[in-house]
C-alpha cells in the first residue's frame, strides 16, 4: 500500500452517509479529525473556519431547533444559495436526487415523501454529532473556499478512522436560527455543517453511490 493508493482508497470509499447509528464517537477521535482537517492550506494561513461541535444533549437540542426551523421557519442564508443549476450540473443534481429517492423507495411524484426525506437533513440523518462550520465574514468567497478544503479533509480523516460523514449546506438555509442557537457573532457567516458518526450500512439511503464526470468533461487542456 503506497501513500497514493491509501489516499485513493479513502477518496473512493468516502460517500455521503444519510443514516447513522446513535453510538457516539469518542472525543479523542473527534479531536484527531478536527486536527487533521485543520492541516489544509488556507490563503495567508488565515484558517478562517470556526467549528461548533455537538454531542449528547447538545446534539439533541440542536436537532430540535433545526427541525423547528424547517417546520415553522422561513429559509434564510448568510452566503446566499446557488442562483440555479443548468446544463450538466442540472442533470447531475437530478441524477443524485433520483438515486436517493430510488434507494429509499420514493416515487417520482410523491411530494410529501420527498419533503419528509428533505426533513431528514434537519434531523441530521440520526447522527450523534454535528460540526457546524462558520467562516470569517471579511474573507468572503475566499474564506468559504478555505472552509471547503477543511470540510473535505474532515470527511477524509473521518473515513480513515471508520467514521461516516455528510456535508450539509441544508443547515445553512436557516442561518439566523443556527446563529441564535450557537450565539455566533456577526463577523462569522454560517456556511455548512457536517453530520457525522457511525454509518448504518443496512439503511437503504446508504445503498447507492454517485458517479463522477470523465476527465474530458472537466479539463480543457492547453498543449504547448
Ligand atoms: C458543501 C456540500 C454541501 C452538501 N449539502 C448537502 C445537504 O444539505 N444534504 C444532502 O443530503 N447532501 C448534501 N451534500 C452531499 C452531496 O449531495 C454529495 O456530496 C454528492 O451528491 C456526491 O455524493 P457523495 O458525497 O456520496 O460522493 C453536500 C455536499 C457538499 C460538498
Amino acid at each position: 500500500m503506497t501513500p497514493h493508493s491509501s489516499l485513493q482508497g479513502l477518496l473512493a470509499d468516502r460517500h455521503s452517509c444519510r443514516a447513522f447509528k446513535s453510538d457516539p464517537v469518542p472525543r479523542n477521535v473527534i479531536e484527531t479529525i478536527l486536527t487533521d482537517a485543520g492541516r489544509v492550506p488556507s490563503w495567508c494561513n488565515a484558517q478562517p473556519w470556526q467549528v461548533h461541535v455537538t454531542n449528547g444533549a447538545a446534539t439533541e437540542a440542536f436537532r430540535t431547533a433545526m427541525l423547528d426551523a424547517f417546520d415553522t421557519g422561513a429559509p434564510n442564508t448568510d452566503f446566499g444559495g446557488p442562483s440555479g443549476y443548468s446544463g450538466a450540473r442540472k442533470e447531475r443534481r437530478q441524477t443524485c436526487g433520483m438515486q436517493l429517492y430510488d434507494a429509499v423507495g420514493i416515487g417520482r411524484g410523491d411530494r410529501p415523501a420527498r419533503t419528509a426525506q428533505m426533513r431528514e437533513n434537519y434531523a441530521f440523518f440520526g447522527a450523534p454529532h454535528v460540526a457546524m462550520i462558520t467562516s470569517a465574514a471579511e474573507l468572503g468567497a475566499y474564506g468559504a473556499l478555505d472552509c471547503g478544503g477543511f470540510i473535505t479533509s474532515f470527511c477524509l480523516s473521518a473515513q480513515a478512522q471508520g467514521i461516516a460523514t455528510i456535508p450539509q449546506a441544508a443547515l445553512a438555509y436557516y442561518s439566523d436560527q443556527v446563529r441564535a442557537h450557537f450565539d455566533i457573532p456577526g463577523d462569522q457567516l454560517v456556511l455548512a455543517a457536517i453530520s457525522f458518526g457511525y454509518e448504518d450500512p443496512d439503511h437503504p439511503a446508504n445503498k447507492f453511490r454517485t458517479d463522477r464526470a470523465a476527465l474530458d468533461e472537466m479539463v480543457i487542456w492547453h498543449e504547448g
